[in-house]
């Protein structure tokens, strides 16, 4: 496994032919352009790749640090399946769905505790700065602490082994994989081992607008995917570059400068980026001209996500149903692993 994000996937030894994608979010606010980045466009390639394919809005996730706030949960749920129609995803090839919905995954969450020790919990990274973030101690929730556990449930219980994630989740897919090494150790073999998908290199963690860590909610430095054309422009104004690139013949810094590592992103001309990096050393190239060039392009890109998730928001009640037969098809499929697995740990009875 490489934390620095050089390897697309991670390897598997068991890996076989076959692969069933599941992916999900937790719906606590829109999405950005760091998820676009990030985790969406390796959704949509899986999605026109891969015939059996799952997202899951991870409601309960959700819940496990936003207890006090349902309501926020509940309409971030709509918001979320929003954002990823307007992007692409297809209902027709992947089927969404409503975590909190499907039983089987609680129930086969309490299977799984029993094979994940507290002291394994707490080592785990991703929980452990997510934890220091939110200024957790022992005080954590305990389903906050023990959410790897479900997100197990929520990949296994489909039998899933292919997860497109941010490379923060790798912790987690690593503990997954711990837990399928466990249950298959114990009650025979029954589940393959996860890989993870990774963002390429440079779209790993998208930066937030002011430069200085990943674009992020809570940090407020995002360009959201439902932004309108003003926003986005006004977002990228106060993008930062190089401070002591002050006139438009002052020789500029590249390097950290958030317009070029948003420009190497997003705009295909790189040719032409490339000659813009060079005058911008050199001086010449003012800021505004930069920022412009990058608005343009953000808003070329977002347009269409813009205008289809506008035309979606007028019929929640589809986009409702949407969701409702997604579930009902993932459960059918839940149930089936449910019954093996309660089989392999002799709980099946009747
Ligand atoms: N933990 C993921 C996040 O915070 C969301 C998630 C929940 C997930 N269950 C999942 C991702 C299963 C992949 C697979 O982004």
């Amino acid at each position: 496994m490489s934390s620095d994000c050089d390897a697309h996937t991670w390897y598997n030894e068991y890996m076989n032919e076959k692969k069933t994608i599941l992916t999900g979010d937790r719906p606590t606010g829109k999405l950005h352009l760091g998820h676009f980045v990030g985790s969406i466009q390796n959704r949509l390639k899986l999605q026109s790749e891969n015939d059996q394919c799952f997202y899951m809005i991870a409601d309960v996730q959700a819940l496990t640090d936003n207890a006090s706030d349902p309501q926020k949960v509940h309409d971030n749920v709509l918001e979320l399946a929003l954002d990823n129609l307007a992007c692409g995803i297809d209902p027709k090839k992947t089927t969404m769905f409503i975590q909190s919905q499907v039983p089987e995954i609680a129930e086969l969450t309490i299977f799984f505790m029993n094979l994940v020790t507290l002291a394994r919990l707490k080592r785990n990274p991703t929980v452990k700065s997510e934890m220091k973030q939110k200024g957790y101690g022992d005080d954590v929730p305990t389903g906050f602490l023990t959410y790897p556990i479900s997100q197990a449930a929520d990949i296994l219980v489909v039998k899933a082994n292919t997860v497109p994630v941010g490379e923060d989740q790798l912790p987690v897919l690593e503990q997954v994989n711990e837990i399928v090494d466990s249950f298959n150790r114990i009650y025979g073999t029954t589940f393959e081992k996860v890989i993870g998908i990774l963002p390429e290199k440079n779209r790993c963690r998208l930066i937030g607008i002011d430069g200085n860590s990943k674009m992020s909610k809570s940090l407020g430095n995002t360009i959201n995917l439902s932004d309108d054309e003003k926003t986005v422009t006004a977002q990228v104004r106060k993008m930062y570059t190089d401070p002591s690139h002050v006139h438009k013949e002052d020789a500029g810094k590249v390097e950290g400068n958030v317009v070029f590592t948003y420009l190497d992103i997003f705009d295909t001309n790189t040719e032409e980026i490339t000659e813009l990096k060079k005058q911008y050393r050199k001086g010449g190239v003012g800021d505004m001209e930069l920022k412009n060039r990058l608005s343009a392009r953000l808003n070329e890109i977002l347009e269409p996500i813009r205008v289809r998730r506008t035309e979606l928001a007028k019929n929640p009640e589809a986009v409702m149903k949407i969701l409702e037969e997604g579930t009902k098809k993932m459960r059918k499929e839940a149930a089936k692993v449910l019954i093996e697995v309660k089989e392999k740990m002799k709980i099946q009875y009747f």
